[in-house]
């Protein structure tokens, strides 16, 4: 195996759709890598599918922070660990992460995205006649993909906009970085205050929504209930408002592509493929993820020992020539099942279902509703947010 290679030098994305060269590189010939964290820690990096899929399905690697390396800093400095808060599912290991994620499953359940599902048809509605008011041109990110996002995930837990724009400096600073980790921090601390007023109003007076329906599951506090709403609005906004912005970037950019998005939402088939097609090409979660061996482990033909961290590349995996065809290009006529846009194994996306049918929902309206969409720009003019966990972009400036 060649030298281990410094994640850090290779970190920016420059290109709108494809991961960095290094990791596009390394998934055509090299599926596990050594790596260097910025703490000194020589773990790994997987960028082949298989291998990838290994190691989330595999519990013998924990999600905990307690024992990861981190494999991402910001302006320079590593990430701090964050003690394991009770309701912080998301970094947690089964059978404490089974509880919580089983409790919030039925809050995505079919039914109840069928019901959301309507309102989102309502609301892409309604947005794109607040996009057409601003008159063309104007940008998609802020007059369309952003207040939409955050209507779908304030209707989801049941909060009033005042409370929405609170939740939404969450998704502001981790997406921005130009914005320091206090900042985030502070953000976190805000929302975190917010939804526990909310829990607590709730477990006095519980109405027909999400929060109200968690304050009636027998033995659940007010701060796991808490902290599980966090994950939930964290997990969620930052990600569809990225993978929003990014598809439709996609579909802008790739003529032929959107001609076939148009004339499969005519006919109604084809539609689903497209999106997961979309999910797969654009793959917005670009770092972060991240497990570390709980034990000795053999994979790809290499042993991990008890303690290190492999990071995963989802956006390398997904280009993957091995499964994928061509994978580096953008055909919404292949088929794209398998792809890892949501992760594998227990912590595979929870509202993965809802997402789909947000992206369904909203590129349809907007391709439909607006004819003669077309990028301002020249597309190397896109300003990406090419350094944050989830990929996205900054505006995009469109006319119709
Ligand atoms: C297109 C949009 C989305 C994408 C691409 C996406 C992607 C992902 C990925 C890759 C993971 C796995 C993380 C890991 O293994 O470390 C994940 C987990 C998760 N996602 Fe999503 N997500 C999207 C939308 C949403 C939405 C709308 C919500 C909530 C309303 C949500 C809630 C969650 C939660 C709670 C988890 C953690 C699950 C667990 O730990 O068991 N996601 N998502």
């Amino acid at each position: 195996m060649s030298e281990p290679i410094t994640y850090l030098e290779h970190w920016d994305r420059t290109d709108a759709f494809d991961p960095p060269a290094v990791l596009r590189k390394l998934s055509a010939e090299q599926p596990l890598s050594r790596m260097v964290y910025p703490d000194g820690h020589v773990g790994w990096l997987a960028t082949g599918i298989d291998v990838v899929k290994q190691v989330l399905s595999n519990p013998a690697f924990s999600h905990n922070f307690h024992s990861a390396h981190f494999p991402l800093t910001k302006k320079g400095q590593p990430f701090p660990t964050m003690p394991i808060i009770p309701g912080l599912f998301i970094h947690m290991d089964p059978p404490g992460h089974t509880r919580y994620r089983a409790v919030l499953t039925g809050e995505f359940t079919t039914n109840r995205v069928a019901v959301l599902g309507e309102r989102i048809e309502v609301a892409a509605v309604e947005q794109l006649t607040a996009l057409r008011g601003l008159g063309s041109p104007a940008d998609l990110v802020a007059g369309y993909v952003q207040p939409l996002c955050r209507r779908v995930l304030n209707d989801l837990l049941g909060v009033p906009d005042e409370g929405g724009a609170i939740l939404a400096r969450l998704s502001e600073t981790a997406n921005d970085d130009a914005v320091p980790v206090e900042d985030e921090f502070a953000a976190s601390s805000d929302a975190f205050l917010y939804l526990r007023d909310r829990v607590e109003k709730e477990r006095a007076d519980p109405g027909d929504s999400m929060i109200g329906r968690l304050t009636a599951v027998p033995g659940l506090t007010d701060q796991e209930i808490t902290n599980m709403l966090l994950v939930v609005f964290a997990a969620g906004l930052t990600t569809c408002e990225g993978a929003l912005a990014a598809t439709s970037l996609a579909l802008l950019h790739h003529r032929e592509q959107l001609e076939a998005f148009r004339a499969a939402c005519a006919n109604g088939a084809g539609v689903d493929n497209a999106v997961e097609e979309l999910l797969r090409y654009t793959t917005v979660n670009q770092y972060l993820i991240f497990r570390t061996a709980l034990t000795d482990v053999e994979l790809g033909g290499h042993s991990i020992r008890a303690g290190d961290t492999v990071t995963i590349s989802l956006p390398a995996a997904n280009r993957d020539g091995s499964r994928f065809a061509h994978a580096e290009l953008l055909d919404l006529s292949r088929d794209p099942s398998g792809h890892l846009a949501f992760g594998y194994g227990v912590h595979i996306c929870l509202a993965q279902r809802l997402a789909r049918r947000l992206l369904t929902v909203a590129l349809r309206t907007l391709v439909t509703g607006l004819p003669g969409l077309a990028l301002v720009v020249p597309i190397g003019e896109v300003r990406l947010r090419a350094r944050t966990s989830v990929f996205s972009i900054h505006d995009l400036p469109v006319r119709w």
